[in-house]
């Protein structure tokens, strides 16, 4: 099958957690990514599920002829338990991601990738009490810096010897890391939260932001 859909970086960086051997892509509208997995072979099957007709028909048309299924039905309400391996849900806000994720909580597959447009904190704190532990997370640069976390269902170690509300805000494995783009990002939150009026909202965000630096600047040798 010739592999010719070329993914942005947040997609590949989607792309590259993807298990399978089936994996059902929950919102795919053009379907980029399912149909990446299918040509590499990465996965055997994928299952589709869009909410709204335009994208079903986007993601109909883009997977005709592969072993994918596209169905027209909200979130995990569409598959059943036990029926694929992995799961991923991208390029939607981390609310709509989470309403998606708690709807149905026994259909959830053992490994889910996760890429939100905006902050990643609420999906990792639902993650820590749903018992799927973060094994992963990668930051990429694109229109905006994205997160992509990578989780499985068990016990988290993740914020072991962390500082636990900043880790939860700004992700234990890229503090871990010291990934260069969190600092990057860091520095850039720091600098519109600067400008906004001094209301008690944004004194606390940037109470949290500083710490987070202060905490990559003294735990750097
Ligand atoms: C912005 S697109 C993202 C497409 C692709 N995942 C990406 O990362 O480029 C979000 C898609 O999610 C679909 N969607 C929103 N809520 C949904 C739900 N509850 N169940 C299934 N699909 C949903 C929308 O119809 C839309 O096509």
């Amino acid at each position: 099958m010739p592999g010719s859909t070329r993914l942005e970086p947040r997609l590949l960086a989607v792309a590259q957690e993807v298990t399978g051997p089936v994996h059902a892509d929950i919102g795919a509208d053009h379907a980029r990514l399912p149909r990446y997995l299918l040509e590499k072979g990465q996965v055997k099957r994928v299952i589709v599920v869009e909410k709204h007709p335009g994208p079903y028909a986007n993601a109909q048309r883009a997977l005709a002829g592969l072993p994918a299924e596209v169905r027209l039905g909200d979130g995990l309400s569409a598959l059943r338990p036990g029926e694929v391996h992995s799961l991923s849900l991208s390029g939607m806000g981390a609310r709509l991601i989470l309403r998606i994720l708690q709807g149905h909580p026994t259909r959830l597959p053992p490994r889910l990738v996760l890429q939100p447009n905006d902050s990643a904190e609420p999906l990792r704190r639902w993650a820590l009490q749903a018992g799927f532990a973060l094994v992963r997370e990668q930051m990429v640069e694109g229109f905006w810096r994205y997160n992509v976390l990578t989780l499985e269902k068990g016990h988290c170690t993740a914020y072991e010897g962390l500082p636990l509300e900043l880790a939860l805000a700004f992700g234990p494995l890229l503090l871990r890391q010291k990934h260069p783009l969190l600092r990057a990002e860091l520095a850039a939150q720091l600098e519109r939260l600067r400008r906004l009026p001094r209301v008690e909202r944004v004194q606390r965000e940037q109470a949290r932001v500083e710490a987070a630096l202060a905490w990559l600047e003294a735990s750097t040798p």
